[in-house]
């Protein structure tokens, strides 16, 4: 006979517990690791983030310390928070990473399943599955973005919407929002607000101004309606800083 792997409950996943002179079958530790790791296995993480933890998140700058605290608070009050979050922000700033461990704790840690997306490839997943060789069709493409108690929906806006995406996702989110079901988005698009008291200032350099052309608005990337929809069912967490590719993961190839 196969040695059994769990000494408390012999393989079964249950075990009895005494509760005021009574036996209570519980779920074994056992039992619920293995649900969480399927959990993150089902989670859609990229293997490059699957690592991403707050614990091994550098707070580098006061904007990080305080996306830290909103995460750890979001992840403490879980389920009982409603809004979720928009981490919003400059490329390599960790927006990715925060939002990853948000999920990543919320999975081992309370047993919550979690789905990450990238935008762009939830935008190409579902423009894909109305051709007909295509795998999946649009309701299986749409089932853990409906399904999942918390999403992580990253790089919002990171392709420009048309009128059929828009509905979509407005669509998505907002039975979401309905169903209050959590949706941490990351984006690297600013608001307007922000881009027109960056614009006041005037003083810019070249270099700037070219960047400054180049950079839109989110509101003008997703459209107005999907955009108040966001900040309508999300705490705003602005993250700062430089680049960390460039900077920490460079210096440690010197
Ligand atoms: N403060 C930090 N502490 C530790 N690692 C970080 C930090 N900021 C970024 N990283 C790492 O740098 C890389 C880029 O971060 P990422 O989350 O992808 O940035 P963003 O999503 O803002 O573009 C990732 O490998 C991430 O784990
Ligand atoms: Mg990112
Ligand atoms: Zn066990």
């Amino acid at each position: 006979m196969a040695k059994e792997n769990c000494a408390l409950c012999q393989d079964t996943g249950w075990i009895l517990e005494d509760v005021e002179g009574r036996p209570l079958a519980k779920r074994c530790q056992c039992y619920v690791k293995r649900q969480n790791q399927i959990l993150f296995e089902q989670a859609n993480i990229p293997r490059r983030y699957q690592e991403c933890t707050l614990d091994n998140f550098k707070p580098l700058n006061a904007s990080h310390r305080d996306a830290v605290k909103i995460a750890k608070k979001l992840i403490t009050n879980y389920p009982v928070q409603e809004s979720g979050l928009l981490l919003q922000g400059p490329c390599g700033v960790g927006k990715t990473h925060l939002a990853v461990a948000i999920i990543r704790d919320l999975i081992w840690n309370k047993n919550v399943p979690c789905y990450f997306y990238d935008f762009r490839q939830l935008m190409r997943d579902l423009q894909n599955s109305y051709s007909s060789e295509s795998p999946m069709t649009e309701s299986e493409v749409l089932a853990p973005v409906f399904n999942k108690k918390v999403m992580v929906l990253d790089e919002l806006g990171a392709k420009r919407t048309t009128p059929w995406v828009e509905e979509t996702i407005f669509y998505i989110i907002n039975h979401r929002y309905n169903n209050k079901q959590l949706t941490i988005f990351t984006t690297n698009y600013l608001d307007r607000q922000e881009d027109e008291e960056e614009e006041q200032r005037e003083v810019w350099s070249r270099k700037k101004m070219y960047e400054q052309k180049q950079e839109e608005s989110l509101e003008n990337r997703i459209g107005v309606r999907l955009h108040s929809r966001v900040h309508e069912m999300c705490k705003i967490v602005n993250v700062e800083g430089k680049d960390f590719r460039k900077t920490a993961l460079q210096a440690s190839f010197r």
